[in-house]
C-alpha cells in the first residue's frame, strides 16, 4: 500500500513552539510513533505531509529512504492535504492508506487488519464508537447499514449528532480514482475547508465497495490536539504497558506508577517498585528487583541482580548477582562483570568492573579497568581528564585501594596491591606491595590553642 501520514496541521491548542507531531508520547515525538507503526507496509517510500513548521519535521525525519515528505502550504483542509502528497505516490499501488500524525498510538495489528480487509473492498474506514463522539466525524450508513457518508461535527444535523460510530481519520483508498475525487471536493462547508471525509460520499455515490474495521483497543485511534488530551493518552498507553508487563509476570508494585518511554523487556520473577522511569531499550533479566525511583536507560541487568533505590544508569551493562544502589549513578559504558557491590554516591563511566569488585561508597571510576575481588574504598577517584585528554587506570585483581585515593591517570596499580588510604598515586604501584604517599604524622608538643580575651 502507498501510506500518506498527514501532519501539516498547526495544533494551535497545543499552545508550543514545538509542532505538534514532534510533541512527544512515552518519550518519542507522536510522528515516530505513527512512523514505527507503519513501517514495512509500504514497498514505496511514506509520504509525510508537512506544513506548518515544515522545516522542523523534516529536520527530524528527513534524510531516510523510506520517508519522503509533501509541502502543503497553506493548509486547506485534509482532503487538500492527500491531494498534495498525490504526486508522490505510486500510482501502480493499488490502495494508498491514510494516517494521521495526530493519532499516534495506532497499532501494527490493526493495520494489517485493514490491509487484509482492503484486498475485497474499495474502500476501508477505521470506525469505532464511542460513547462521546463529540468533535469526530460520524459514520452515516444507510438503511442496509451501507456506508454512505461522513458527516463531519460542525455541519452534522441533530440526528446525525446522534451516530456514535465515528471516524478515526484512518482509511484505505483506491489510489487510481483519488485524484478524481480529490479534484472534485468542495470547501463549502461550516469550516470552508477541502474535507477528506467528503470523499466517502463520493465513492458511495459511484457504488464502490466500503467496509469498516475496528481497531482492538480505543486508545490507538485517540487524537490529539492539547496538552490534556495529550498526558491522557500517555496514561492510557503507560497503563497498556504496564498491564502488559503484568501479564507476562512481571510484579509492578503499583502498576499506575510506572513509566516505560521505549521498550522494557523481563525474564521471570522480576520485581518493579515504584516511580521508575525506563528510556530506550532496557533489559531486566530473571529475579532482578528495581526499587523505588529508579531511572534506567539502555540498560542491562543480568539475573539475580538488585537494584536498590533512587539509582540512574545509562548506557550500562549490570551482571548477574550483584548489588547496585541506592544512589549509584553508571554512565555509558560502564560494565559490571557480576557479583558486584557498587553502593551510595559512585559514579562508574566507561569502565569495566572484574566479578566481586566491590566500590561501596561516594566514589568516581572513569576511563578505568578493574579486575576482580577488587575493593575500592570510600571517596576514591580516578582523575582521569586534565582539562583536554582523558586517561587510563588499571587495577589489577584482589587490589585494595584505601579510602580517599586519588589514582591519577594513566597509572595502574598491580594484582593484589595495597594502597593506604589518602594515597595521592602518580606513579603505578606495584603488584604485592603496600604503596603509600602521606605526609608523615606529628604531634606538637607544648602548643597551646588560642583563647578569647575574657
Ligand atoms: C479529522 C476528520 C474527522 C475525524 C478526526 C479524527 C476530516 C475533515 N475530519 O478531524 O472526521 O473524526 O480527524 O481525529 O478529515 N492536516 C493537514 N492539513 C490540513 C488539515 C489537517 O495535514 O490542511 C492534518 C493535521 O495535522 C492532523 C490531521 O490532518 O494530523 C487531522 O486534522 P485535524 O484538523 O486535527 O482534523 P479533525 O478536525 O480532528
Ligand atoms: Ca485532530
Amino acid at each position: 500500500m502507498n501510506i500518506v501520514i498527514l501532519a501539516a496541521g498547526m495544533g494551535k491548542r497545543m499552545h508550543s513552539v514545538l509542532p505538534k507531531v514532534l510533541q512527544p508520547l512515552a518519550g518519542r515525538p507522536m510522528l515516530e510513533h505513527v512512523l514505527e507503526a507503519t513501517s514495512g507496509f509500504s514497498s514505496s517510500p511514506r509520504v509525510v505531509v508537512v506544513g506548518h513548521r515544515a522545516e522542523d519535521v523534516k529536520a527530524r525525519f528527513g534524510g531516510r529512504d523510506d520517508v519522503t515528505f509533501a509541502l502543503q502550504e497553506p493548509q486547506l483542509g485534509t482532503g487538500h492535504a492527500l491531494k498534495v502528497a498525490f504526486d508522490s505516490l505510486d500510482p501502480s499501488d493499488p490502495k494508498t492508506l491514510v494516517c494521521l500524525g495526530d493519532v499516534p498510538l495506532l497499532s501494527r495489528e490493526t493495520i494489517a487488519a485493514m490491509q487484509e480487509e482492503a484486498s475485497g473492498q474499495d474502500l476501508v474506514l477505521l470506525t469505532v464508537e464511542l460513547p462521546d463522539p463529540t468533535g469526530y466525524g460520524r459514520i452515516v450508513r444507510d438503511e442496509f447499514g451501507r456506508v454512505t457518508a461522513i458527516v463531519e461535527e460542525k455541519d452534522a444535523t441533530v440526528q446525525e449528532k446522534a451516530i456514535r460510530e465515528v471516524n478515526t481519520g484512518i482509511m484505505v483508498l483506491p489510489t487510481d480514482r483519488l485524484e478524481r475525487w480529490l479534484s472534485n471536493l468542495s470547501n463549502e462547508n461550516a469550516q470552508g475547508e477541502y474535507y477528506l471525509t467528503d470523499v466517502i460520499g463520493l465513492a458511495a455515490a459511484e457504488n464502490a465497495t466500503i467496509s469498516t474495521v475496528h481497531p482492538r483497543h480505543v486508545y490507538e485511534v485517540e487524537g490529539v490536539n492539547s496538552k490534556v488530551q495529550l498526558a491522557r493518552l500517555e496514561r492510557m498507553w503507560q497503563r497498556a504497558q504496564a498491564h502488559r508487563l503484568l501479564e507476562d509476570g512481571v510484579t509492578l508494585l503499583d502498576p499506575e506508577r510506572i513509566d516505560i518511554r521505549g521498550r522494557l523487556t523481563c525474564g521471570r520473577d522480576v520485581e518493579i517498585d515504584v516511580g521508575c522511569v525506563f528510556e530506550g531499550d532496557v533489559v531486566l533479566e530473571d529475579k532482578v528487583r528495581v526499587g523505588a525511583y529508579c531511572v534506567l536507560k539502555d540498560t542491562v541487568v543480568r539475573r539475580g541482580t538488585e537494584i536498590l533505590p533512587f539509582t540512574h544508569s545509562d548506557g550500562a551493562e549490570v551482571g548477574e548477582d550483584s548489588r547496585v544502589g541506592p544512589y549509584s549513578r553508571l554512565r555509558p559504558g560502564a560494565r559490571l562483570a557480576g557479583e558486584n557491590h557498587i553502593g551510595n554516591f559512585v559514579e562508574i563511566k566507561k569502565s569495566s568492573v572484574g566479578l566481586q569488585s566491590k566500590i561501596n561508597h561516594l566514589s568516581y571510576v572513569g576511563d578505568a579497568e578493574v579486575g576482580a575481588r577488587v575493593n575500592i574504598g570510600a571517596g576514591t577517584i580516578t582523575c582521569n581528564y586534565d582539562g583536554v585528554n582523558k586517561f587510563k587506570t588499571v587495577i589489577g585483581d584482589d587490589a585494595f585501594i584505601g579510602s580517599d585515593t586519588q589514582l591519577v591517570a594513566p597509572v595502574t596499580v598491580g594484582a593484589g596491591a595495597t594502597l593506604g588510604a589518602g594515597t595521592t598515586l602518580t606513579r603505578n604501584a606495584p603488584e604485592g606491595k603496600l604503596t603509600l604517599s602521606r605526609a608523615r604524622q606529628m604531634t606538637v608538643e607544648h602548643w597551646v590553642r588560642p583563647k578569647k580575651k575574657e
